[in-house]
This record gives structure tokens, C-alpha cells and sequence, in this order.
């Protein structure tokens, strides 16, 4: 099969795993993804031929994809609205094909999909027919896929092969496609030459950034260990950093097969708080200072069954460890880029407690790569 040539021509070199070759490779993958657009502030090119005709009729975005995919679409739904001024929906593609919608005049169906062959994306795609969208975009890593060749414009991910059935760089990659389709939007709405600009500089810092979360691995390594004997595990974001929790939880359950489940922060108290127990750990992504604070004394309740916090934060936060709150200060980063970055961090968390289980890194036990039947 085709993915069995790639495993082949790809190289382990002194990595233990493709999906630790494929963290690292990040800050190369991502630069290089960014550097597929020229000039984003007066040009669509990057993004297919006749994209900017398309771009003008844009009034909503739908996004269809599967699994880490649809992740990074929930992550866009953040960027698009806030920053661009335009509605967006996400749904997982296999919800999306067989539901009845209401339309809305002006909508860009956007499908993402690593593999460009999710046989749910793609029949997402090709009912799109029977609706009326200005047109079809595609972000994808595979070219010459299926997706590929039947949407109206393309932007490809420049992450390379990706081996490891649990997405890394194909999804970080995706993060920074959408980020830039945020500004081709987003600059025909409204969205400030300035607003622009500095969310180019963000993209243009990145991989510094993500250099520096790699360098966190040993702390990571370390806090990883607390996981091992966990059957359970709760992961909190708010905004734009709850799809990342998702991403994180994901993550997760995918390839060490500890249950794990992301809710929005604000919905602790409604019903997994009940959960928390020494059995359970509550991993904490990004929260600002009022954030966390809610958080600590959440868990203050659970304190006596022994509720334990693990914090992912910004290092300018000042955050520091204390009885039954861990943390790790990640590096300080423009706000825009953090989900981006924090994604790093906790595939480097979900990493390490996979090796330290002994299971089958690269390749889970039931999952496939890519899922091109229903
Ligand atoms: C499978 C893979 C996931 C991937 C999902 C969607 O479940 O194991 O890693 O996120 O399919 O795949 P796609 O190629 O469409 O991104």
C-alpha cells in the first residue's frame, strides 16, 4: 500500500518513534507551511487558483472533517470570528453528510483532512452539490488526494509524510493554514492592516516557539509520570484553548488508552467534578489568573479525595507549583499562536505516558491512519 512506501523512505533516525520524529519536526513543518503564501496581506494565490473571486463572496464558513482535523476546524472557529468578522459552523463530517441544514447564502464549504481521503470528509464534499456554497476549499496534506482533486481551491499542509496514526504536525500545520485563510478573509472584512500584520509576526515566531516548548521536554517527561496508573484523565480549556484540551485529550486516550475527556472549564462543576478523584487528574490548558484561581478552588472541594491539577501556562503568569497544583510554564507567546504552541506541549504529555505504558506508539491498537470507509 502507498503508506507502507512512505514508512519506508522515511527515515527513524536517532528517534524512537515517527510520532517523536514528527513532534520535533514541527518547528520545520510549520515554517514551512507559512512560507506557502507570498504575501498574505494583498494575495490569495497561495490558497488555488481563483480563490480571491471566491473570497469575495464569503459571508460564512461550514467546516466538515474528522477526528484531529475537525479539532483544528474548531480551533478556526475561534480565529474567524474573532479576527475575520465571519460566522463560522464546525461539524464532524460523518454528522454533517446525513443532516438536514439551513444554508446560508454566501458559505465556503471547507473540508480539512490530513490524508485528503476520510471517505466521511469526502462524501461531505460531494454532496455539496445539492447545496448552494460560493465554493469548496480544501486544506489537506496529501496532494493529488481525493479532496484534492474535487475541490474548487487547495491549500496544502507542508508537514511531509506523517506516519504516526495519532496526528502532530499535520495538525499544527493545519492550525497555521487556517490562521492565514483567517487573514485572506478576514482583510476583506474589516480586519485591520495592523491586526494583519501582527498576526504574521506571530506566525513568523512560531517555530521559535515551539523550539522552546521542545526544549520543556524532560519537565514534560517528568510531570508524565504521574499519568502512568491513571485509568482517567479530565482536560480543561476555555475559548479557544477547550478545542485544544480536545486535541490534548485525544491525544490521550488515542495511544496510551487512558480514558480522557476535554470539557470547557466552566463546565466542571456541572457534572464531571463529581468525578475528580485520586483516580483522576484534571489537566489544566492555559487558563489566565481568574481562571485558574476558579480552578483551585474547584478543586479545593475534591482536595480531601485527592484531586490533583495539572497546569499548562504561560511562564509570564508566574505560576508556581504548590501542594497538588503542578505546573509547567510554557514559553511567553503572542496570544494568537497559543493554541498552536500548548498543542505541543500535550503531545509531548500523551507521548511520554505511551512509551512509559509500553504500547504501541505509532501504530494503536484498533485505529487506522486513515479511515477511507464509513
Ligand atoms: C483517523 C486518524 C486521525 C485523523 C482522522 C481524520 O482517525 O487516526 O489521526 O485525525 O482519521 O483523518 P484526516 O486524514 O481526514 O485528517
Amino acid at each position: 500500500t502507498p503508506i507502507d512506501d512512505v514508512v519506508e523512505s522515511v527515515e527513524l533516525g536517532a528517534y524512537d518513534h515517527y510520532m517523536l520524529k514528527e513532534i520535533y519536526d514541527q518547528p520545520r513543518a510549520l515554517a514551512a507551511t507559512f512560507h506557502a503564501c507570498d504575501n498574505l496581506l494583498r494575495d490569495d494565490s497561495c490558497f488555488g487558483d481563483g480563490a480571491a473571486a471566491i473570497f469575495d463572496r464569503v459571508n460564512n464558513v461550514q467546516i466538515a472533517a474528522c477526528g484531529t482535523s475537525y479539532h483544528a476546524g474548531m480551533v478556526a472557529r475561534y480565529w474567524l470570528e474573532e479576527l475575520a468578522g465571519i460566522a463560522c459552523e464546525v461539524e464532524v463530517a460523518s454528522e454533517f453528510r446525513y443532516r438536514k441544514r439551513v444554508q446560508h447564502e454566501g458559505t465556503l464549504l471547507l473540508t480539512i483532512s490530513q490524508s485528503g481521503e476520510t471517505a466521511d470528509t469526502l462524501a461531505a464534499l460531494r454532496n455539496a452539490g445539492e447545496h448552494e456554497f460560493v465554493g469548496t476549499m480544501v486544506i489537506a496534506n496529501v496532494d493529488n488526494s481525493s479532496l484534492v482533486r474535487e475541490s474548487d481551491l487547495v491549500f496544502l499542509t507542508r508537514a511531509g509524510a506523517e506516519i504516526g496514526v495519532a496526528s502532530t504536525k499535520a495538525f499544527t500545520t493545519q492550525l497555521v493554514a487556517l490562521l492565514m485563510l483567517t487573514i485572506a478573509l478576514g482583510r476583506r472584512r474589516g480586519m485591520s492592516p495592523e491586526k494583519q500584520q501582527e498576526v504574521i509576526n506571530a506566525l513568523q515566531r512560531l517555530p521559535d516557539f515551539v523550539e522552546e516548548t521542545l526544549e520543556l521536554d524532560t519537565n514534560i517527561q517528568q510531570l508524565s509520570e504521574a499519568f502512568i496508573p491513571k485509568h482517567h484523565a479530565l482536560f480543561l480549556g476555555r475559548g479557544i484553548q477547550y478545542p485544544i484540551a480536545m486535541e490534548g485529550s485525544l491525544k490521550l486516550k488515542e495511544i496510551s488508552y487512558i480514558h480522557a475527556e476535554a470539557y470547557p472549564a466552566g463546565e466542571l462543576k456541572h457534572g464531571p467534578l463529581a468525578l475528580v478523584d485520586d483516580d483522576m487528574p484534571v489537566v489544566a490548558v492555559a487558563p489566565g489568573d481568574e481562571l485558574l484561581e476558579k480552578l483551585k478552588s474547584n478543586l479545593e472541594e475534591v482536595r480531601s479525595r485527592g484531586g490533583e491539577l495539572f497546569v499548562f501556562a504561560d511562564r509570564a503568569a508566574g505560576f508556581s507549583s504548590e501542594p497538588r497544583v503542578k505546573v509547567l510554564n510554557m514559553p511567553h507567546c503572542p496570544e494568537v499562536i497559543k493554541p498552536i504552541v500548548y498543542t505541543v506541549a500535550l503531545q509531548l504529555l500523551s507521548y511520554h505516558v505511551a512509551v512509559q505504558k509500553g504500547t504501541d506508539v505509532d501504530k494503536p491498537r484498533n485505529l487506522a491512519k486513515s479511515v477511507t470507509v464509513e
